[in-house]
């Protein structure tokens, strides 16, 4: 249905309103790529609220696909099958924005990591976007995760081992099409420097009662 502010806006709603992405990239989505405690999903959700776009995290997608968490496909299947859980919901994301959905897609910090998912998203012609911070701070935002919210992260073990990970996969990180520096900065601030860096403003929606939300 078309809007007097001229955006399509489908049967859900802000899902499949139009992006405003400049034309160099061809899907409707943003993904954002880093390691654990990069803050993928709070600037993700932060980023939604500035753009009123969708958000997804992907391990949400890939619990309920397997209808178990994140934690209990590592211990009862291990990383392998849960590699392959991960590369099957990047693929089902795809699909729906190649439909017309128009979201901020949250990775889980080895999805970018994996070259078939990279390859895919790289095809795909959607931005990705790396969260990047120092080893120590990221170390520091987990510990805080788990203390205050509980979070269990199966490939948290200790420092040593966390450090090595981290400096392993950076160079895969850095092949993502943007890199934003988050040491030390809100959430909101991040945010609106993607949306500044991908050209993007907030979109306007208005509801059948022409009221802008
Ligand atoms: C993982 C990070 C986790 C989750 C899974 C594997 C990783 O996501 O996908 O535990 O390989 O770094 P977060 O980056 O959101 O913690």
């Amino acid at each position: 249905m078309k809007q007097r502010s001229g955006k399509t806006v489908g049967a859900k709603g802000r899902h499949r309103v139009q992006s405003q992405l400049p034309r160099e990239y061809r899907l409707s989505g943003i993904f954002l790529v880093g390691f654990m405690g990069a803050g993928k999903t709070s600037v993700g959700r932060a980023l939604a609220r500035h753009l009123n776009w969708a958000f997804e995290d992907l391990d949400e997608r890939i619990e309920r696909l397997e209808r178990r968490t994140v934690p209990e496909i590592f211990r009862e299947s291990g990383e392998s099958e849960f590699r392959r859980a991960e590369h099957a919901a990047v693929r089902d994301v795809l699909t729906e924005l190649q439909g017309g959905a128009v979201k901020i897609v949250a990775l889980g910090g080895g999805a970018f990591v994996q070259e078939s998912n990279a390859a895919l998203l790289g095809a795909s012609g959607v931005p990705t976007v790396f969260l990047d911070a120092p080893v120590e701070e990221l170390w520091q935002r987990c510990l805080k995760q788990a203390d205050e919210a509980g979070a269990e992260r199966p490939l948290l073990r200790g420092i040593h081992q966390f450090r090595e990970l981290y400096e392993t996969r950076r160079k895969h990180y850095l092949q993502a099409s943007h890199k934003i520096q988050t040491e030390g900065r809100a959430f909101e601030e991040i945010a609106a420097e993607i949306a500044a860096t991908l050209g993007l403003k907030k979109i306007e929606i208005r509801t059948q009662q022409g009221e802008v939300e």
